[in-house]
């Protein structure tokens, strides 16, 4: 499937997509904020997700949308977003996103998300998308409140980092 933005694709990812998630992905920030993705990220870790995502994608009523956001020039992967926890019968989901520390700061991460927001509301019918993020997460925290998402709540010990339990905010749109 293929969300188009203004510069953006957002696709499944493909198999010959591998180096260039690698390239994107193999941060350790990411890895601290975005907790699925390892570091290092390895050549043949990546083959292994992408592997899952392919699977993943063919099935009908999808559990997760892990979708590539690829510039529409270059068709080039610089990061992922997320629809996750899919509750097609209470019409609920999550959402999560990461950008290639090279592409910060383009306004890259808030043109997916509004359009995925878009798709999750519009055609799969979504009334609530929700988020979570480490409490020092400064950069998502501004994305969501700019996205129109509520904090709602402090998730204590939540999310167990570099043998510690950190705090996260849980985050709410209704659409
Ligand atoms: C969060 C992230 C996806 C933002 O990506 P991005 O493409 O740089 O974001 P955008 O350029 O679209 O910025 C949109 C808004 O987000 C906020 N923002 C983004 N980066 C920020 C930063 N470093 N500090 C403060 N606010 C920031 C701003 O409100 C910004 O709007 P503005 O530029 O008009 O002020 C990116 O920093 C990232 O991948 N971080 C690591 C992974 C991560 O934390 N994922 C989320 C896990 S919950």
């Amino acid at each position: 499937m293929d969300i188009k933005t203004k510069r953006l694709i957002l696709r499944d990812v493909k198999k010959e997509d591998t180096a260039d998630f690698v390239l994107a992905g193999n941060s350790r920030e990411i890895n601290y904020f975005v907790w699925y993705i390892p570091y290092p990220l390895t050549m043949q870790k990546a083959k292994k997700m992408i592997k899952r995502m392919g699977e993943q994608a063919k099935s009908r009523r999808r559990r997760h949308y892990e979708l590539a956001i690829t510039l529409k020039k270059e068709e080039r992967v610089i990061g992922m977003i997320n629809l996750y926890d899919m509750d097609y019968k209470g019409r609920k989901c999550k959402i999560g996103y990461w950008i290639s520390e090279a592409q910060r700061r383009k306004g890259y991460a808030e043109e997916a998300c509004r359009a995925i927001i878009d798709f999750a509301f519009k055609k799969l019918k979504m009334h609530k998308i929700s988020g979570k993020t480490l409490m020092d997460n400064q950069a998502s925290n501004k994305l969501l409140k700019k996205l129109g998402f509520k904090k709602i709540a402090i998730s204590r010990e939540d999310q167990f980092i570099d043998n510690k339990f950190m705090d996260c905010y849980l985050w709410e749109r209704i659409g």
